[in-house]
């Protein structure tokens, strides 16, 4: 993980709290809002009731509407230990009949038939919270209407919403501590497992490639852990088989290079010039044998399959390649009375492959059937175009036992007694260069009798066969 990058930890958190803090933050704004709305519910209710009282005290006088209130009714009425309280009562015509004449008719229209409406206003410079109620009478003989107002400073009803308010933000604010706290310590518990798993990762030695304990593990990781182990099961394989490999060539080349240094030693106290020059002709033996030691060893790790992802196979004729390679090795062949034939149909077969790579295939295959078959020998490269590109090459070697078919591909691994000198490498490049080319080996006893044959099949040009595989 980059340093920069935010910690999981932190991105649920934020996940998780945004949402929250704004849903309990909007209910707050909510409640506060509503807060003044709930005490004027409260208190409205009062106020008409005040309006309907005054409409009481409202009489007929031969047909005009007048006030008959008396003092004490009227501070009874209009009294309040919190609040002020005025009143007016109007005609429909918009007449004084009673009341406080400071007090401004509606600002939007006096109500419909029997109706009240309630609004702020302002009273004598104070904020008022008013009632204007629309009351009916059956005067003699047409019915009117008056209208009755009513107010009120605000000093209970504001009160009453701080009372409201801080009943409940109280409680919210508490909330929302807590809903922090437990998300905080939820998502800390949560993640305890992953970092627990890191810790384990982190305090590792990077020699020990031992599977990582998914105990504790939550189900949801333990997919990762098990891939990681497997992971860490190849790499361990790879070093194992690379450790070997080192180990195997060092003692490989070792032993040319102690030889050399013997044969110079040697050469350095000859003061015969015939011996001399033996002992700089055996040199000369013993240094190509070591270049081609090196060279064996270069061209293994040169087909490693993590270094061969980027090879480009190219279609190419595999009949005129072989052909090409098994006329070189004529003059060696004859040089060991070894009988080196070719066998193909005449045309073109075509494969995709690597040109370079493919040449040393061939040339090990060859060499190990010129080198291992006996004097007088017969050996045949074969090249067929059946269900797909063939190739074969049959001698007159020692036959390779069932048990050993497999063994001879590995590395260093040679049959035990054989003769010739070696180091055991061949068909191990041979191996790697086939799965270079998705193409499979298979070993068998020659069809007359007398030896063996190693056959290369390869997919056709163009095939979508991946599946490079060995006997
Ligand atoms: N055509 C063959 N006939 C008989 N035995 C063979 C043949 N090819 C390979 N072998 C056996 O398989 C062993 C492995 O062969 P490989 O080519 O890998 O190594 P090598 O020939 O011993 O050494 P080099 O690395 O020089 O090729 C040989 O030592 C030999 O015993
Ligand atoms: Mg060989």
């Amino acid at each position: 993980m980059r340093r920069n990058d935010p910690a999981l930890q932190r991105k649920l958190l934020a996940w998780l709290l945004s949402p929250l803090l704004a849903l309990l933050l909007l209910d707050t704004i909510i409640t506060y809002a509503t807060s003044a709305g709930f005490s004027n519910q409260a208190y409205d209710r009062a106020l008409h009731e005040i309006a309907r009282e005054v409409f009481l005290h409202v009489q007929l006088d031969g047909g005009q509407a007048r006030i008959d209130i008396s003092a004490g009714t009227e501070r009874l009425l209009l009294t309040d230990q919190d609040d002020r309280l005025f009143y007016k009562v109007s005609s429909s015509d918009d007449r004084l009949i009673g009341g406080d004449d400071a007090i401004a008719p509606p600002r939007n229209g006096v109500p419909g038939k029997d109706g009240a409406v309630f609004y702020d206003d302002v009273v004598h410079g104070m904020e008022v919270r008013m009632v204007a109620a629309r009351m009916a009478y059956a005067g003699n003989g047409a019915p009117g209407w008056i209208l009755v107002q009513v107010g009120e400073t605000l000093n209970k009803r504001q009160r009453l919403a701080t009372e409201i308010r801080a009943s409940v933000l109280v409680p919210q604010l508490l909330l929302i501590v807590l809903a922090i706290l437990a998300v905080c310590v939820g998502v800390r518990q949560g993640l305890k497992p992953l970092q627990m798993l890191t810790r384990a990762v982190s305090n590792r030695s990077h020699l020990d490639l031992s599977p990582i304990d998914d105990h504790d593990v939550p189900a949801e990781v333990r997919p990762l852990v098990a891939e990681v182990n497997g992971l860490l099961q190849r790499l361990d394989a790879t070093l194992n088989f690379q450790n070997r490999f080192i180990a195997d060539a060092a003692h490989q080349l070792k032993t040319p290079v102690a030889g050399m240094k013997a044969q110079i030693e040697l050469a350095l106290r000859e003061a015969d010039s015939g011996k001399l020059q033996h002992a700089v002709a055996q040199l000369y033996v013993s240094a190509d044998r070591l270049s081609r030691l090196v060279g064996q060893l270069l061209s293994l790790a040169r087909n490693e399959p993590g270094a061969v992802e980027n090879v480009k196979l190219l279609p190419l004729d595999l009949h005129a390649l072989a052909l090409e390679i098994t006329m070189e090795w004529v003059p060696e062949a004859l040089k060991r009375n070894i009988d080196l034939g070719f066998e193909g149909h005449g045309g073109r077969v075509m494969i995709d492959g690597d040109t370079h790579r493919l040449r040393e295939l061939i040339n090990n295959l060859i060499d190990n059937a010129v080198r291992y078959s006996q004097d007088g020998g017969k050996v045949t490269v074969h090249v067929l175009n059946g269900s797909q590109p063939t190739l074969s090459i049959s001698d007159d070697g020692p036959r390779i036992p069932v048990e050993e078919r497999t063994r001879i591909f590995e590395r260093f691994h040679r049959l035990l007694g054989t003769q010739v000198d070696g180091s055991g490498l061949g068909l191990a490049i041979v191996s790697e260069i086939a799965t270079v080319h998705h193409a499979r080996i298979t070993l068998e006893e020659d069809k007359d009798g007398v030896g063996n044959a190693f056959t290369v099949l390869f997919p056709a040009s163009g095939s979508p066969d991946t599946s490079g595989s060995m006997l």
